[in-house]
């Protein structure tokens, strides 16, 4: 298993939480796998039981898959363990195919050789009257398994855990909640549509949440990077109730490279301590400080730069005036008129390879007028400078580009083609495809 990208030193650091950071989610995923295969084996060790608090959602599934592994390869056994889920939504049939019961099953719990009595998920079918007395009680069947051992948590991007939606109380208990509306547009995936994502869940509570004796809360993903570093870097606030676990004392984050991207240690390390200032280091510090004062690079000041936390570069590289340039440069040298190298001339700076020429290029266009309409003048060139040009059409049918308005497009391809008798057998075949 490869070895945490960073390890951090929390007194150089702007981040409140102990963060890991891995290169990509199946690494962290069997990280955490194999701090949870850890606990139930000690526990087992004892001859007592390891009660674990579990999640559901996209992030902790390739968690579950190696849960999985572990148990079919390598002999795991999940009879001492008793589980207790975060939430459900509400109302749900215990079957239907986006209730959590069922995806528990799915995932973990019809693969490994847990005990059924010992599994505990909210149940989204009972009435509701009942259900204050059920979330009553499966409190008490927490304590009364001697709380949760290791509570595994995802993250919403909105900062809610569990079902604990933004301005949920640090002292809340397992209850029925409403749902945000951004949390039912992010799980609506699940779902025919957001009209039919559930109003309502049962959820743990935070101060459920905070009794656990250890937390690691997973985020994989660049959607969650905003989020992760309000949590980790920001004061505490029940507005983003996954910062409240700063106030646990056994709470780590375990991202991929892209969750952590709005990390200070990421996207400003100057800031948080010692830096090796690489040419690559030197024009991300000098743009962000440009941006953040609202100059141009070449105005930037010695006090501008010892203003903004990079003192260090100016005594390294001496001069306002030289990284200015520096960095000016580097900047320049990303802007050419040959965006697809330019043949037989040996440039160092230059974006892009002279060789091989030409050269066959895609450009992948989200819409069938993006391609035109955000680098017509790039598209051009690569074809006037004798680039074969490919252009790839990324559409599901379904969203904002239907089938009907693609094979429009394609109709109109055809006939052009026909009207300056270009003969183009292969747009025919493809249109004659998409139609049938
Ligand atoms: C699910 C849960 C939620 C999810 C969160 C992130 O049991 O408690 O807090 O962890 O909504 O969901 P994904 O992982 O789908 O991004």
């Amino acid at each position: 298993m490869s070895k945490p990208t960073f390890n951090i030193d929390l007194t150089d650091s702007f981040e409140r939480i102990p963060v890991k950071i891995y290169p990509n989610l199946k690494e962290g995923s069997r990280f955490i796998a194999s701090e949870i295969a850890a606990l139930i084996k000690s526990k087992q060790a004892k001859g007592e039981k390891c009660v674990l608090g579990l999640a559901t959602g996209s992030s902790p599934k390739t968690l579950y898959a190696e849960l999985v592994r572990l148990h079919k390869e390598e002999g795991l056994s999940f009879k001492n363990v008793v589980s207790f889920n975060l939430d459900e939504y509400y109302p749900i049939d215990v079957d239907a195919l986006q209730s959590y019961n069922r995806f528990m099953k799915t995932h973990l719990f019809d693969h490994v050789d847990i005990d059924p009595k010992n599994i505990h998920i909210p149940n989204g079918e009972i009435a509701k009257e009942n259900v204050k007395a059920f979330c009553h009680d499966y409190e008490k069947q927490i304590e009364n398994a001697g709380g949760i051992d290791l509570q595994i948590l995802g993250i919403g991007n909105n900062g809610h855990i569990g079902f604990n939606e933004p301005g949920s109380s640090i002292n809340s208990r397992a209850r029925l909640v409403t749902l945000d509306n951004s949390t039912r547009l992010a799980n609506s995936y699940e779902f025919a549509n957001i009209s039919q994502v559930p109003r309502l869940a049962i959820t743990m509570g935070i101060h459920t949440i905070m009794q656990a004796k250890k937390i690691i809360l997973m985020a994989w993903g660049q959607s969650k990077a905003p989020v992760v570093q309000k949590s980790v870097e920001s004061h505490v606030t029940e507005h983003i109730p996954a910062s409240l676990l700063q106030q646990h004392d056994d709470t780590t984050f375990v991202l991929d490279e892209t969750a952590a991207t709005e990390l200070t240690r990421y996207k400003s390390p100057w800031l948080t301590g010692e830096c090796e200032w690489t040419p690559k280091m030197v024009r991300k510090a000098v743009v962000h400080m440009a941006m953040k004062v609202g100059k141009p690079i070449l105005s930037l000041t010695n006090n501008d730069y010892r203003d903004n936390g990079l003192g260090d570069l100016l005594v390294e590289k001496g001069d306002a005036y030289e990284i200015n340039l520096q960095a000016y440069y580097m900047m320049r040298d990303t802007i050419t008129g040959w965006p697809g190298g330019k043949p037989d001339v040996q440039m160092p700076n230059h974006p892009e390879r002279s060789i091989p020429y030409p050269k066959r290029c895609v450009i992948f266009s989200p819409h069938p007028d993006d391609d035109i309409i955000s680098m017509g003048g790039t598209f051009l060139r690569l074809h006037d400078q004798g680039h074969e040009v490919h252009v790839a059409y990324q559409t599901s049918g379904n969203i904002a580009v239907t089938d009907e308005f693609v094979t429009r497009f394609m109709d109109f391809a055809v006939g052009f083609e026909e009207m300056f008798k270009i003969d183009n057998k292969k747009s025919k075949e493809i249109l004659g495809e998409a139609r049938s």
